[in-house]
């Protein structure tokens, strides 16, 4: 370009795709092959419960029986949101606000109710990581309960947070195996490598900012529409075609006026999402079982649509919409859920960032004006 001062010469690599930008051992994604700490998402979706996952993203090994019993009596023990805390949030706007604005304000303000929120010992880094996971659910929970003019439900601390959660929300005993797809779901979401959310983490932790900062960064990055926010806009974008018939005719006009088919496509997987295979099942059974199977059945068809046209494969968004809107999910909540989960990849990833630190400070280049003096 004329007139610009090269000042970095390195190729740029926009949206850092390809940059290995530092060193993992906590999620792996090889060809369609997702591990978490070295197994296979099949198997723990299979076989683990999301307390279990977060302690092995957090220890680096799956528990014995009494490190699990004593984890989850600490992880859950942190579920009860305080009355001064919930009396604080319940004054929080709602009307007109996105449920994950409020999340980052929520999540941003727990700090305050913590005389040791800036101390970043090893000890002190699992304590408030503990806080902000078992609270992630009751926060989302305090939000919808808010804005529908319902009185908040506390926590049982000897239910699980996949329980807990849609107990907390839906104001009644949750289905059990509702609740058991809800915890594979949460399975799921845990943790993807180096993506965007956990990145911005990892970033701000390398500030050696403190971890409610580093998880208040995450839930924006989170809130995204080309990140977390895929989800809800599946949702929506299904019940805008509103029927099986509308549905390929809808999807091939979207495609050839270039716009993204929400819940499809990924920077990584180029040979499917394996969390989009399980997730498709559930979708399935789970829309058999509320009685709504159109739903699924319009997304298998949509799936196949974008595929054939475009050669694109459905994503992790992309069945877990018809999911959670069979749990009697709010739309707008679809994000917030996948912060409930993630929140404990992101303390993860901050735990890794702390342990083995360097500040990011990458390179712009500069194609800018040059030389110009202030009259
Ligand atoms: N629908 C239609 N076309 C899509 C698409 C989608 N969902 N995802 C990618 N494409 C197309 C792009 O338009 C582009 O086409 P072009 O080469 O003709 O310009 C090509 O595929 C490459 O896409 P690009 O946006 O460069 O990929 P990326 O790696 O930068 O982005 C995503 C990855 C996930 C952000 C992108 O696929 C997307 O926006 N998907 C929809 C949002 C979503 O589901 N996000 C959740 C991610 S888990």
């Amino acid at each position: 370009m004329s007139g610009a001062v090269e000042i970095y010469e390195g190729a740029v690599d926009k949206g850092l795709e390809g940059v290995v930008a530092c060193t993992t051992g906590i999620s792996s994604i090889v060809d369609a092959t997702l591990c978490f700490r070295g197994y296979t998402i099949e198997d723990l979706a299979a076989k683990s419960t999301f307390e279990e996952v977060i302690y092995l993203l957090w220890h680096d090994k799956l528990p014995s029986k009494e490190e699990l019993a004593l984890f989850r009596r600490e992880l859950l023990a942190e579920m009860t949101l305080a009355p001064e805390v919930v009396k604080h949030l319940q004054g929080l706007p709602t009307k007109n606000v996105h449920p994950m604005a409020w999340l980052r304000t929520a999540v941003s303000s727990l700090a305050l109710w913590d005389a040791d929120s800036q101390k970043l010992d090893l000890e002190n880094q699992k304590r408030i990581g503990k806080r902000l996971t078992a609270k992630m659910g009751p926060l989302v929970a305090l939000f919808e309960r808010t804005r529908t003019g319902k009185s908040f439900v506390a926590a049982n601390p000897e239910k699980s947070i996949a329980w807990n959660f849609l107990n907390m929300l839906l104001g009644k005993e949750p289905d059990a195996e509702i609740v058991h797809m809800f915890d594979v779901c949460l399975i799921l979401h845990a943790d993807h490598e180096l993506n965007c959310s956990a990145f911005s983490a990892r970033v701000t932790a390398s500030s050696m900012s403190d971890i409610y900062s580093d998880i208040t960064s995450a839930v924006g990055t989170l809130k995204g529409p080309l990140h977390g926010g895929a989800n809800e806009q599946v949702m929506l974008m299904l019940k805008k075609i509103g029927s099986m018939d509308a549905a390929v005719k809808w999807i091939k006009e979207a495609l050839a006026n270039k716009e993204k088919v929400m819940g499809f496509g990924h920077r990584v997987y180029k040979n499917g999402d394996p969390r989009a295979k399980i997730l498709r099942k559930m979708s399935e059974e789970i829309t058999k079982k509320t009685g709504q199977p159109h739903w699924y059945q319009m997304s298998a068809l949509i799936d196949d649509t974008v595929q054939k046209e475009k050669g694109l494969l459905p994503n992790v968004d992309f069945y877990s919409a018809t999911v959670y809107y069979s749990m009697g999910i709010p739309i707008d909540l679809f994000t917030p859920i996948f912060a409930v989960s993630r929140v404990s990849g992101w303390l993860a990833h901050v735990f890794e960032q702390y342990a083995n630190n360097r500040i990011y400070r990458p390179r712009g280049k500069w194609i800018g004006k040059e030389g110009l003096k202030h009259p």
